[in-house]
């Protein structure tokens, strides 16, 4: 058995998909999670798939005594893999106090409860939206950071900050940012996705729901972008994949292989699709037609971003391995297996 792993937000889109790949490494898990945007039965699928059920603690990440007990509980965590934070961009831009309270204070209690339990490693969720609109495409981690659009987007800066001047205090911790770009896709198995609550803001979650009738009609946000298409372009990335992209940082921070104490990896495939090419995509490989009309811009929207994963590749030895065909179908299947529980 390999070492213990805490995953916070370990029943969320990415995190249950990050525990299956620890899982299937050999790691032991334990989630913490307060089911505020995910479902107690991810556990329950979570086990279907490995064959492993994780330990599961229905903890806040803002109560410090909470999580205190945890690490208490379950001596000898090594790494933590910290997901859980509030991610709706438009809601931080109503409530940024709640954003910026969940999103700080969760990562402060855990840094402050490493050392105390002598846990080495972190890996933190960051975001392509530190880059803001690139200057230059693809973007690489030399990139400066743009200022950010929402308080979302500012808790990722301002968390990776947080981690830096920590560890830089001469605090005993490994960290590494994981810069994803856009995951989409849920597992082969259609055990575990993406399960939004309400209407769907990201885009192929509304995507799938229109094309099994939920939604009427998927808007495409603008067709006038500087652009080949005029739609904007995102590098999207399998959730499978991304999760992946966590086992092999976590095994380089436990095995010493770390070139700083911080290091940060853009998590793309590299290659930028349309909103209008992912559409034509997802109608070829699922045979499915997708009822879509050009809309105006969203505000806010970054015109076009995707990676330059090439330091991840090499450094990591990692890459996004699975074809847009094959992680639409994914989430087509996904769609299809909700419809089939009656969940959505
Ligand atoms: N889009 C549509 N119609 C929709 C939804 C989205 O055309 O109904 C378009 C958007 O305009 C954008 C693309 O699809 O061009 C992707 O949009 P998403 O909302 O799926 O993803 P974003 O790139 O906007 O969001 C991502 C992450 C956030 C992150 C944000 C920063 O999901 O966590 O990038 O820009 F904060």
């Amino acid at each position: 058995m390999k070492e213990r792993i805490l995953v916070t937000g370990g029943t969320g889109y990415i995190g249950s998909h990050t525990v299956v790949e620890l899982q299937n490494s050999g790691y032991e898990v334990i989630i913490v999670d307060n089911l505020s945007n995910s479902r107690a039965d991810v556990v329950d699928n979570i086990e279907k798939i490995t064959g492993i059920r994780p330990e599961f603690e229905q903890v806040d990440c803002l109560d410090y005594a909470g999580m205190d007990a945890v690490f208490t509980k379950y001596p000898g965590i090594k790494g933590i893999i910290h997901f859980a934070a509030s991610k709706a961009v438009g809601e931080s831009v109503q409530k940024p106090l709640l954003y910026y309270r969940n999103n700080l204070v969760s990562l402060i209690n855990l840094l402050e409860l490493m050392p105390k339990h002598n846990v080495p490693g972190i890996i933190f969720s960051s975001s392509c939206t530190v880059y803001g609109q690139p200057d230059k495409l693809p973007v690489t981690e030399e990139a400066p950071i743009k200022k950010a659009e929402s308080p979302y987007g500012n808790t990722k800066q301002i968390n990776e900050e947080i981690i830096r001047d920590t560890v830089a205090s001469g605090s005993p911790i490994h960290a590494i940012l994981l810069r994803y770009f856009n995951p989409i896709g849920a597992h082969p198995t259609a055990l575990i996705g993406e399960l939004p609550n309400g209407v769907p803001q990201n885009l192929i979650p509304y995507l799938t729901q229109t094309a099994i009738g939920i939604r009427e009609k998927l808007s495409v946000f603008g067709d006038d972008y500087n652009t080949p298409d005029g739609s904007c372009i995102r590098d999207y990335i399998y959730v499978v994949d991304l999760a992946k992209a966590h086992v092999i940082a976590m095994n380089r921070i436990l095995e010493n292989k770390q070139k700083d104490k911080v290091e940060v990896f853009n998590i793309g495939t590299g290659r930028g699709l349309s909103v209008l090419e992912l559409i034509h995509a997802f109608e070829s490989s699922t045979g499915v037609k997708l009822n879509y009309q050009i809309a105006g811009r969203r505000a806010g929207d970054i015109e076009q971003v995707w990676a330059d994963p090439s330091y991840a590749n090499n450094e990591l030895g990692w890459k996004a391995e699975t074809s847009i065909e094959e992680t639409l179908r994914s989430a087509w299947n996904w769609q299809l297996k909700l419809r089939e529980k009656g969940v959505q």
